[in-house]
């Protein structure tokens, strides 16, 4: 299948990643529209097993991709990815990432190539970061989770900040231009933190959502991991 995914390869930019799992989910289309000058659009799938929640199916990336530009960056927090990479491919999602905790990755890694569509992999703040080395030419972004995954709203975790710098040496290491993607209480605190680590993409959920003004608070997320 030709690779029709809308997910930018890595361009020196830092890209912000608002979580809809933050948004009004009443009004999803309303806070989608609010935050298109976003780089992606972050969809955080839970089964309920890997995680003790759960939140959305591959019908709500379908009606996201009818309602936004924006790359449909798609964080599977499941036990069994292989049962759902194909439903979520179809459905439209950008970039599929799965846990490096979780059944069968090096199967659920090729079968997300073959859909055509980007690869990430994921580590808990307990994983050492050395689990991904074996799959590094595979992957197109590493996901550092900053919080343990399941719920929005939660603070960035001091240790996230070692596991980023490990992260991006093997990045370094593996010669290959790969996203490094950082998820979990990033805000203006905690965005310069994370990007002086080394991550080039941030993941916001409540910093963005769970403000009176989602399109302000985001310009506000770049400039600060921007630096200023
Ligand atoms: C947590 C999810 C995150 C979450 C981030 O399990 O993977 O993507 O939405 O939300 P904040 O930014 O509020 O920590
Ligand atoms: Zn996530």
């Amino acid at each position: 299948m030709k690779n029709t995914s809308k997910m930018p390869p890595v361009n020196g930019k830092i890209s912000i990643a608002p979580s809809i799992l933050s948004a009004d989910l009443c009004q999803l289309g309303k806070d989608v529209d609010a935050v298109r000058e976003a780089d992606w659009l972050h969809v955080d799938i839970m089964d309920g097993h890997f995680v003790p929640n759960l939140s959305f199916g591959p019908s709500v990336i379908y009606a996201l991709k009818n309602r936004t530009p924006l790359a449909l960056d798609t964080h599977l927090m499941v036990e069994r990815p292989l049962d759902f990479i194909e439903a979520f491919a179809v459905a439209g999602a950008d970039l599929l990432t799965v846990h490096a905790e979780a059944q069968h990755v090096e199967n659920a890694i090729k079968r997300i190539k073959d859909f055509g569509i980007k690869a990430g992999l994921s580590v808990k703040p307990d994983t050492n970061p050395e689990t991904i080395k074996p799959f590094l030419g595979e992957l197109d972004l590493i996901l550092v989770m900053s919080v343990y995954p399941g719920f929005g709203g939660q603070s960035y975790l001091p240790q996230s900040t070692s596991q980023i710098q490990a992260v991006r040496q093997l990045i370094k290491h593996s010669g290959r231009a790969i996203w490094l993607e950082v998820d979990g209480g990033i805000n203006l605190e905690t965005a310069p933190l994370a990007v002086r680590a080394g991550a080039d993409a941030l993941v916001a959920g409540n910093a963005v959502f769970k403000t009176a003004d989602p399109a302000l608070a985001l310009s506000q997320i770049r400039q600060a991991a921007a630096g200023n």
